[in-house]
This record gives C-alpha cells, sequence and structure tokens, in this order.
C-alpha cells in the first residue's frame, strides 16, 4: 500500500516553553520508532523553536498550528510561513475547525494559507470535518466535498506530496466521542473519492488521510487499522508523553496486521 502513516499531536493553546520542553523531552525519551511512522508535533508559536532544538537530531517533525498567507508586512498579530520554517517547522496545520468556528477560517482563506505553506516548501495538514448539526442534517459527505474541494482550489498535482488531509468531525473533538472506526473509513473514502474526482486515482492513492477527534491509546489500534485512516492527529492525548507515545505504538501495531 505504501502510505506512511502520520502521527501528529496539536497542542493546540496548551504549554509554556518549560512545559513543552518537559513534553518533548518526554516523548523522546521513550525512544519512538520513527522508521515505520512519520511522528509531528505542534506547539504553540512561542514554543516552536525549543521544542525543535530539544529534538535535535531525532527525527520529530515540528509543526505550526496555523499561518498567514502573507509574506510579511502589518499584519499584528500574524505569523508567515518562512518564519514557521526558519524556527523548526516541516509542517503547518491549516484550517481546523476551531479556526473555522472561532476565528472566521473558510475554504477560501485555507486554501490562501495552503498555497503559502506550499510555496514556502512547508507540508501541509489540511483539515477538515462536519459539525453534528451537519451529521445529522445527513450533509456530513457534502460537507467534506466542499471543505475538500474549496481547500484545495487552484493547487496543482505535483503539491499534493506535501499535504495531508485530516479528518476531523467537529462533534468527536475534546467530547470523548470518537467516531467509530466504521464512520471514519467511511468519511476517509469519501474524502478520498473527492480526491481521486479532482486529481486522479493514483494521485488520491498516495495521499495520507488523518482522523482526528478523541483519540486515545484505547482507540487507537481500531482507528488506524483501517485501510483509508492513514494516521492520526491528537489533541488532548497529545499532551501526555505516555498517551501519546502508545498512540505511536498502536499505530506502528496496526501497520503489522
Ligand atoms: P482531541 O484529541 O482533544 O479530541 O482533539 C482533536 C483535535 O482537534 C486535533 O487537532
Amino acid at each position: 500500500m505504501g502510505r506512511k502513516p502520520i502521527i501528529a499531536g496539536n497542542w493546540k493553546m496548551n504549554n509554556t516553553i518549560e512545559e513543552s520542553l518537559e513534553l518533548v523531552g518526554a516523548v523522546k525519551k521513550q525512544s519512538v520508532d520513527t522508521y515505520k511512522v512519520e511522528v509531528i508535533v505542534a506547539p504553540p508559536f512561542t514554543a516552536i523553536r525549543h521544542v525543535f532544538d530539544e529534538l535535535g537530531e531525532t527525527s520529530i517533525q515540528v509543526a505550526g498550528q496555523n499561518l498567514f498567507w502573507e509574506d510579511s508586512g502589518a499584519f499584528t498579530g500574524e505569523v508567515s510561513a518562512r518564519m514557521l520554517k526558519q524556527a523548526g517547522c516541516k509542517w503547518v496545520i491549516i484550517g481546523h475547525s476551531e479556526r473555522r468556528q472561532y476565528f472566521g477560517e473558510t475554504d477560501v482563506t485555507v486554501g490562501k494559507r495552503l498555497k503559502a505553506a506550499l510555496m514556502a516548501e512547508l507540508k501541509a495538514i489540511m483539515c477538515v470535518g462536519e459539525t453534528l448539526e451537519e451529521r445529522e442534517a445527513g450533509r456530513a459527505f457534502d460537507v467534506l466535498d466542499t471543505q475538500v474541494a474549496g481547500g484545495l482550489k487552484g493547487v496543482e498535482k505535483s503539491g499534493l506530496s506535501k499535504i495531508a488531509i485530516a479528518y476531523e468531525p467537529v462533534w468527536a473533538i475534546g467530547t470523548g466521542k470518537t467516531a467509530t472506526s466504521d464512520q471514519a473509513d467511511e468519511a476517509h473514502a469519501r474524502i478520498r473519492g473527492k480526491l481521486e474526482a479532482l486529481y486522479g486515482k493514483e494521485e488520491a492513492q498516495a495521499m495520507r488521510i488523518l482522523y482526528g477527534g478523541s483519540v486515545k491509546p484505547d482507540n487507537a489500534k481500531e482507528l488506524l487499522s483501517r485501510s483509508n485512516v492513514d494516521g492520526a492527529l491528537v489533541g488532548g492525548a497529545s499532551l501526555k508523553a505516555g498517551a501519546f507515545t502508545a498512540i505511536i505504538s498502536a499505530g506502528i501495531d496496526a501497520l503489522a496486521q
């Protein structure tokens, strides 16, 4: 199959520099095997460089949680792709539902951020996902189609190898309510189908689609063993070194099946 899974920890607005160093130091110690899976941590902006330095020679990669599409200028409070890169990021998370919900992110602005990331040679995890209301109204798949097509608008085939998609149903984020592995697999298959319609089969098959929403050590293996689930974007459980490394191990175990 050949899609290398990604286990990414989105720390959200958690951890001072000191707390970040403690967490990443503990993750590092638990000898994470990144040969089989890619491991990414996304600290808050203030801790990125410190985390990058602490990770040193390990293959754990660092991501930003957002960026602004301009390169520099009078945009108070924003951070550019080039700044993230210089601080040590290889990746950036784009269009997280919390950005859509609280900070007015739309498919258009997601697309602009995504293209800015690619221009700066940053890889991106683009998040999509329906709300509970949309799911209950039977519109989940339409929402996924729209968000995937909207975010990727104007992205050429050649950019796809730098992008992973994260399916994060809004109703499963921070709620302890995980999508069942059937629900996740089905949504991922839909996303892959949309990618195929946009770019072709080969490209769609090569893309990694991560699941996010209350991923924990005890449900990770089940989710990650599904054929369309190529990794996890972990929130709460990524703030505990033991839980995060257990999810990485679950990813490796799921591969062996
Ligand atoms: P939780 O794992 O805390 O539900 O958060 C998921 C998420 O939003 C990751 O980006």
